[in-house]
């Protein structure tokens, strides 16, 4: 090793030791300091200032946290069951991935590209194929990028090509894929795409129900087949989330998508599964892994949890030249922590139905079967397109919850008071809302997440009495 290799190896660990003391102090949740409140809402107001609207809630970070706790600016600190929305797989201030981050911030450079990379941006998507192929999908190629959002228009523009320039997307009711122009009008809601002209021709089919699980599976196959025979050779592919995130946290079985995955391979459609919101936090690394759906695979799209995004596709559907680029593929310290995060998904003993993600889902499932039978007024029926909706589901490090019959406001009251309560939460769904938590699913233990459940019971509670 050189001498400059083992400086900043001895220099590390010593930060690290610095980090692991200055965290000493966080261990469980506190309120803020009363002196510090305003100092909160003075970032929180500039933020709303700079970016041109509030956030829904403070959650302005001091830059501290441990585990799956975050401090704020007025001191406090919360549980963090949100995690910038699915990002923080690992929580706050892992001495492990915090020390790989430190040695990628003093490479020469922090940021890399598709022109001039260093050995961070190849180790990323290398380390992500293979993770794709031991998933069971016969991965070609993987080309990072700096958002999701960035990933899924690759992936878009690469099914297009190969399919000699077919216009139509399918996907599902309800999807969500990303917020550029074109992929605000695949996604499933009215209000992202307000005033921006069309840009794109989407063919949608309603998801698995399970209030009906036969009824929706038939409709889907039915309204597939039609489409298809409306455009022939019109459909460059048919992407879709196998758990709907934004779109309330909704599973489906193999045995929904099987025949439409079939069927759309026969006409020659693409398949493409947005994992960019599984990705490491289902049963499996890979959703279409747990479900064993790698062999339909042509194209998969991963972020968040990864910190880098990206795009795989078969060998096969790989671009011609000039298709995809961009300064940028990613930071150095995004691809370093995210090709660390991978080795650690790999072998944390996370999958599987022993593993620790499905034992955190087994506590939230009967966290809720008690919280639901003890406030049943909290708790009134949900219609859904077909039926009632389940009072929460999920999967893995996905859990919903939905009280209050899933109104908008009391559910983004909910969230609120959970956020003065000590717990970061979000929402997701459309009529019905729901409560959401994405979670720390790499550092969370169990006692954690009871702790998190025993105030939600509380704040539920407090808010069916409020009325
Ligand atoms: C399924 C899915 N696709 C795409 C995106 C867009 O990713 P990003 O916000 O990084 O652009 C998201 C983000 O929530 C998502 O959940």
């Amino acid at each position: 090793m050189s001498d400059y290799n083992a400086a900043v190896g001895s220099a590390c660990r010593l930060l690290m030791q610095s980090l692991a003391a200055s965290n000493a102090d966080i261990n469980d949740i506190r309120p803020g300091e009363e002196s510090a409140g305003p100092l909160l809402a003075e970032w929180a107001d500039r933020l709303a200032d700079v970016r041109g609207r509030p956030g829904f809630y403070p959650t302005i970070g001091s830059g501290r946290g441990k585990g799956a706790l975050v401090e704020l600016m007025d001191g406090s600190v919360k549980w963090d069951m949100i995690t910038g929305i699915g990002v923080h797989g690992f929580g706050h201030g892992d001495l492990d991935l915090m020390g790989v981050a430190a040695q990628a911030a003093v490479q020469d450079t922090v940021m890399q590209g598709n022109l001039q990379c260093n050995t961070e941006a190849v180790r990323f998507a290398e380390r992500l194929r293979a993770a794709a192929r031991a998933g069971g999908a016969d991965m070609g190629h993987c080309y990072p990028a700096c958002s999701g959002a960035m990933a899924n228009e690759n992936a878009l523009k690469v099914c297009m090509q190969a399919r000699d320039g077919a216009p139509r997307v399918i996907a599902f009711q309800d999807n969500f894929i990303g917020r550029t122009v074109t992929l605000s009008h695949i996604g499933d809601s009215p209000g992202h795409r307000e005033g921006v002209p069309q840009s794109i021709e989407v063919d949608l089919l309603p998801f698995w129900d399970p209030a009906d699980p036969d009824g929706s599976s038939a409709e889907a196959l039915d309204r597939l087949r039609s489409i298809l025979a409306a455009h022939p050779e019109g459909h460059s592919c048919f992407v879709m989330e196998l758990v709907q995130g934004e779109g309330g946290f909704t599973p489906a079985p193999r045995s929904f998508f099987v025949p439409l995955l079939e069927t759309a391979r026969e006409a020659g459609v693409l398949i493409w599964f947005d994992e960019i919101q599984t990705f490491g936090r289902t049963d499996r690394m890979f959703r279409f892994e747990g479900l064993d759906l790698g062999a339909y695979v042509d194209i998969v799209t991963v972020g968040k949890m990864t910190q880098g995004c990206a795009a795989l596709w078969r060998a096969a559907h790989n671009p011609r030249p000039g298709l995809l680029s961009g300064t940028f593929l990613g930071s150095t310290v995004a691809m370093s922590v995210g090709t660390r995060i991978l080795d650690r998904l790999a072998s944390g003993g996370y999958y599987g139905p022993d593993g620790s993600i499905a034992g955190l889902h087994r506590i939230f499932d009967d966290r809720c079967r008690d919280i639901v039978e003890r406030h049943p007024t909290c708790f009134p029926d949900v219609e859904g397109r077909r039926g009632p909706v389940p009072k929460w589901g999920g999967t893995g490090g996905m859990m919903r919850l939905t009280p209050f019959g899933g109104d908008r406001d009391a559910i983004a009251s909910l969230v609120r008071r959970l956020f003065d309560a000590g717990v970061i939460t979000f929402f997701c769904g459309h009529d019905p809302y729901h409560l959401r938590m994405l979670p720390p699913v790499g550092v969370l233990e169990p006692e954690h997440l009871e702790s998190v459940m025993d105030i939600i019971e509380t704040c539920v509670a407090a808010q069916g009495e409020d009325g």
